[in-house]
């Protein structure tokens, strides 16, 4: 499905308000706002601790904030689990990615959800039907391996990424977050990884992306927003900031726009 034209201006399909999370006495976020629109990819930076993937776990449904509420669509959520969070269609890949190294592609992709009828409670796994339909998804995804047989432990590192990848939109996923995706890849994995998430978008998907490097933030991301010590610190268009005005945010300064005008990205 196509994004609409004025996708930033309807209502929020993910909205976060006043969102703490306490560890013990850690204050990992204080009262942070968060907005997302259909379609639209948002770029989430913050020096180590800021709060990133506390953050995102709680939009996940993995932790449960201590304060503060979510909207998804116009209507208020509770996730007490990732499964609750899966169900309207938020899915995240994880930092670790948290895939089965010793299985093949296809179960990985499918890992405790396969197809095929359900039986006692249990599903009897048509592997026929899963080898197929996890091709197609790939095939889909742009995503080239040179079987989906063969084991998670023997694919590169973008390409471990890319079934991750994988795994979080095989089931219609409206969102997905993405931790630090292409932290540990080599420069050419990292642009594939980045152009999967130009083609979910291209499909209606809203992406979150954390991370650290400006290269994939201005080139992916409709939008970037910025935490610093658990709190919102910033929020901008990628049209109305700069790469040195958000490295000067992750480390909670602000302003010098003007001088870095030449730098500004259109
Ligand atoms: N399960 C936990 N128990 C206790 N403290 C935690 C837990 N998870 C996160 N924290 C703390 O919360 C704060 C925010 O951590 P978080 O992992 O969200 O940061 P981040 O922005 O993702 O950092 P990084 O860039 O290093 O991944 C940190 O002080 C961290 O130590
Ligand atoms: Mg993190």
């Amino acid at each position: 499905m196509e994004p609409p034209a004025d996708a930033g201006r309807e209502r929020p399909l993910l909205e976060a308000r006043n969102i703490s999370k306490f560890f013990g006495a850690i204050t990992a976020l204080d009262r942070v706002n968060f907005h997302l629109a259909r379609g639209e990819v948002l770029g989430v930076v913050g020096d180590n601790g800021a709060g990133k993937s506390t953050l995102m776990k709680i939009l996940s449904g993995l932790h449960a904030p201590s304060e503060g509420e979510i909207v998804f669509d116009g209507r208020p959520v509770r996730f007490t689990s990732p499964r609750d969070a899966r169900e309207v269609g938020i899915e995240m890949v994880y930092q670790d990615l948290a895939l089965a190294g010793n299985l093949p592609i296809y179960e990985n992709i499918y890992l405790g959800r396969e197809p095929g009828p359900r039986l006692l409670g249990m599903t009897v796994v048509d592997r026929r039907k899963s080898r197929t339909m996890a091709k197609d998804h790939l095939d889909r995804l742009k995503i080239h391996v040179k079987s989906v047989d063969q084991n998670v432990e023997e694919l590169s590192g973008g390409q471990q990424q890319a079934v991750a990848i994988a795994r979080a939109t095989a089931f219609d996923a409206r969102i997905v977050i993405m931790d630090e995706p292409t932290a540990a890849l080599a420069v050419k994995e990292v642009g594939k990884v980045l152009d999967l998430i130009k083609g979910l978008k291209e499909h209606g998907v809203s992406v979150i992306l954390i991370s650290h490097r400006m290269d994939d933030i201005f080139y992916v991301c409709d939008r970037v927003m910025a935490l610093f010590h658990g709190r919102n610190f910033a929020d901008a268009t990628l049209a109305d900031t700069t790469r040195n005005e958000v490295i000067g945010w992750i480390m909670g300064t602000r302003g010098h726009t003007d001088s870095l005008a030449h730098d500004r990205v259109h």
